[in-house]
């Protein structure tokens, strides 16, 4: 069983990366293989909308976003986390996400998401919102921890006072894990869900 984990922030010892690591004990302790790819230092530029990906099969621009695309099809579950830049996620780390859900070419059905925000103060909830949507229009079930996953602090450090957002993390991951454990017998017993083929209505009649 095999977790990817996304972080956003450009910090590779800030608090998004601690919060990351109290997930990873977790998973670690339950057999759980974890792949931490940080994007957030990286220079990645968002989707130009060419759709090339449909007949390139990965995105024209070959940078980590082509990386983590068999990364995230190997795994059981996704972990995205962020640090709250103006309220919303960094925005490295959406032109990743924007170009990767665009641009794959497997299906990411019942592969398991977990979103983690952290922040000084406040935009906790509208980050985690944001960063779910990859998930949930994905056939992606949403893992859920005691709270809405986020963890405080400013400077890199300063997560390690925030017991409860801590805590957070560590249910949210073995939680997550039972979820991965479920799906896999689920799949074995009853196999993924039929899908029909999409219908594209764009608000038009
Ligand atoms: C450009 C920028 C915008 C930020 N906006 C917010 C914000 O809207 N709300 C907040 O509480 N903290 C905000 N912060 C603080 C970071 O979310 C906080 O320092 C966080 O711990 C950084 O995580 P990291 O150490 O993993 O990078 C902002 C920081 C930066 C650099």
């Amino acid at each position: 069983m095999k977790v990817l984990m996304i972080n956003g922030s450009p910090k590779v010892r800030g608090n998004t990366a601690r919060a990351l690591d109290e997930m990873r004990t977790v998973f670690e302790a339950e057999g759980v293989e974890v792949e931490c790819v940080q994007v957030g230092n990286q220079a990645v530029r968002g989707c130009v909308a060419c759709n090339g990906c449909a007949k390139k099969g990965a995105c024209v621009f070959d940078d980590v976003v082509n990386e983590l695309a068999p990364k995230f099809e190997a795994a059981d579950g996704l972990v995205v986390g962020s640090p709250v830049y103006y309220g919303s996620a960094n925005a490295t780390l959406v032109a990743v996400l924007d170009r990767l859900f665009y641009s794959m070419q497997f299906d990411a059905t019942m592969k398991v998401g977990a979103a983690v925000a952290v922040a000084r103060r406040g935009g906790l909830t509208a980050t985690f919102d944001e960063l779910n949507k990859y998930f949930t229009i994905s056939g992606m079930p949403v893992a859920s921890g005691q709270y809405w996953n986020g963890v405080h602090g400013r400077l890199p450090g300063e997560a390690e006072q925030d017991g409860e957002g801590l805590q957070q993390m560590r249910t949210l991951a073995r939680n997550m894990t039972f979820l991965m454990r479920s799906i896999e017998l689920g799949r074995e017993k009853y196999g993924l869900p039929e899908r029909e083929e999409g219908i594209w209505t764009h608000f038009m009649r």
